[in-house]
């Protein structure tokens, strides 16, 4: 049986220069119709507040092994509201999954918003269990239904989850 918990995770903070890699990872985790092109990531981490995770697993290359990828994006409140941080996406490839890694890369891409205290939300298929199952445990909640969001009988969640609270 796999171990539940992994040893190690390291992350690299993405930039233009890994959108290969970025492009590659999330063809490994999501069907080829949702999949992102290099040119997307690269007009992703273009926008203000955008901040890109590569988790790796150490290995005897220098880098270690790309494994997962985490984009989020923080925009500042009005006055003295605090601000927002949307997920924009997580994925972690078929063979590395159930291992613990989800959680450990979207808990390193959520340090900062979390320690500035914004609200964070994200959207998520309504059938997609271990996505649904990784946010319940980390603190998020169901807030709305869009129903159709993701195509015809294809429901999205949107959930959010409140620091301090
Ligand atoms: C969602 C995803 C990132 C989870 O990554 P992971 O490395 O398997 O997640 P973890 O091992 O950290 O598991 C996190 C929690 O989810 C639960 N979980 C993981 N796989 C599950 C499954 N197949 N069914 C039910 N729950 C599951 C685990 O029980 C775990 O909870 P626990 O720590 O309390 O036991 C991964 O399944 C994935 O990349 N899916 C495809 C892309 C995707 O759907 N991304 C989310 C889009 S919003």
């Amino acid at each position: 049986m796999l171990p539940k918990q992994p040893k190690a995770m390291d992350f690299q903070s993405a930039n233009p220069a890994h959108v290969a890699i970025l492009e590659a990872l999330h063809q490994a985790c999501f069907p080829p119709k949702e999949a992102w092109s290099a040119a997307f990531f690269k007009g992703q981490l273009a926008l203000p507040g955008t901040q890109g995770w590569v988790g790796l697993v150490p290995g005897p290359a220098r880098e270690g092994e790309p494994i997962g990828l985490c984009l989020v994006r923080s925009q500042p409140g009005f006055g003295s509201e605090p601000g927002e941080c949307e997920i924009l996406t997580l994925g972690i490839v078929p063979a590395w999954r159930s291992r613990g890694h989800g959680g450990k890369l979207l808990a390193h891409a959520l340090k900062e918003p979390m320690r500035r205290r914004e609200r964070i939300l994200l959207e998520v298929e309504a059938d997609n269990l271990p996505a649904k199952t990784l946010y319940h445990h980390m603190g998020f909640r169901e807030v709305a239904l869009r129903p159709g969001y993701y195509g015809q009988g294809r429901d999205a969640l949107l959930m959010a989850c409140q620091p301090g609270t």
